[in-house]
């Protein structure tokens, strides 16, 4: 116990050592689809980033006004813009982490899976380029439907010989971050202390918080469980709805992927005390590709994090058995869609 206190002693030190000394290094970072929902405010929240140091912003149209607007911000990075496919390899290069919120997002009515069609050409393109110019960067993808569009970046790149799945992650943050709020708001809990883990993929049921691994450790009765969870994996639609054939949603959006670009950077940084669930490939289970926790390092996914798997409650342990088959068939359907391209 002595020495569990010292090296946490220890610990906070270092992390307010770390506060006050400008960090040791910067990064580049690469949005595409920077002039759209997410794009903008998610470009607005990098350009903060004191461990940034050029933010490159592509997009098919309209990206020039946006990377004008935002370099006028009195913050390090420089900003830089790129249009169309001509401009999407100078894009690439030379960056450390390239973040794809390209792509269409749902209306009233619609699944993340009816995306599909236009967003696997979308996710494909952009990925056969991250392929080309940067195949040493993390990878973000946020464009859905994310069980799909992870596995088929994962495809595109081995055909490229270049996968490297420690780099490549589905974006999963915002269920986190939504789980968090939802659960400090009914337990009446300080939001900054509550973190839920989220796991399996981001579409409906596939979306599983593990109520019961929640910190600060909460107890909930059997009919919070079933509400929390059903909130959690409805609250992209809560969005879709409210914005009526607007989009779905773009600012919690942002703000959830710039935590996850800040943790990436964190942790290419040597910081060795970063954690984030993500979707990315896994060994957890019979799943090629699953959401967890994972603890991050200066060379992508360092490890997985299986404790939060063990000892569930029997409800997660149905929930977790009743998602496989349909986060199963949007895997397949992701790496069917690279091999039955021409
Ligand atoms: P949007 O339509 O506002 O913006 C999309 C942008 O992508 C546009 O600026 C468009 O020009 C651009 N784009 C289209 N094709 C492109 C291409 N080939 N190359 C580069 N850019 C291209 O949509 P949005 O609200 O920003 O949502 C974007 C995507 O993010 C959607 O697929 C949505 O479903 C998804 N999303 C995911 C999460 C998540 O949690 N992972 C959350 C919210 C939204
Ligand atoms: C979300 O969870 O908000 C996104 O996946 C967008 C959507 O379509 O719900």
């Amino acid at each position: 116990a002595l020495h569990e206190s010292f090296s946490s002693k220890l610990e906070a030190r270092q992390r307010i050592t770390n506060q006050l000394q400008p960090y040791a290094s910067t990064f580049k970072v690469a949005v595409l689809g920077a002039a759209g929902g997410i794009g903008q405010p998610l470009a607005l929240l990098i350009k903060m980033s004191p461990l940034v140091s050029a933010l490159h912003l592509y997009d098919i149209a309209n990206v020039k006004g946006v990377a004008a607007d935002l370099s006028h911000c009195n913050t390090p990075s420089q900003v830089l813009d790129f249009t169309g496919p001509a401009e999407l390899a100078n894009c690439l290069k030379g960056v450390d982490v390239v973040v794809i919120p390209a792509g269409v997002p749902r209306k009233p009515g619609m699944t993340r899976d009816d995306l599909f069609n236009i967003n696997a050409n979308i996710v494909k393109t952009l990925i056969e380029a991250v392929a080309d110019n940067c195949p040493d960067a993390l990878i973000h993808i946020i464009s859905n439907p994310v069980n799909s569009t992870v596995p088929i970046a994962a495809e595109v790149l081995k055909q490229k010989g270049v996968y490297n799945p420690k780099k490549l992650f589905g974006v999963t943050t915002l269920d986190v971050v939504r789980a968090n709020t939802f659960v400090a708001q009914k337990k009446g809990l300080k939001l900054i202390d509550v973190d839920v883990p989220v796991v399996g993929g981001h579409a409906g049921i596939t979306i599983l918080p593990l109520l019961s691994k929640t910190r600060p450790s909460t107890t909930f009765t059997d009919k919070e469980v079933e509400e929390l969870t059903a909130r959690i994996q409805n609250a992209g639609t809560e969005v879709v709805e409210a914005k009526a054939g607007a989009g779905s949603a773009t600012l919690s959006m942002a703000y959830a992927a710039a935590r996850f670009v800040e943790s990436s950077l964190r942790a290419l940084d040597g910081d060795a005390d970063v954690y984030e669930c993500s979707f990315i490939q896994s060994d957890l289970n019979e799943l090629p590709f699953f959401a967890s926790r994972v603890k991050m390092g200066k060379e992508g996914v360092e490890a997985v994090i299986s404790a939060d798997l063990q000892g569930l409650t029997e409800f997660e342990e149905k929930a977790l058995e009743a998602l496989k088959p349909e986060l199963r068939a949007s895997i397949e359907k992701g790496v069917a869609f690279v091999h039955k391209q021409p």
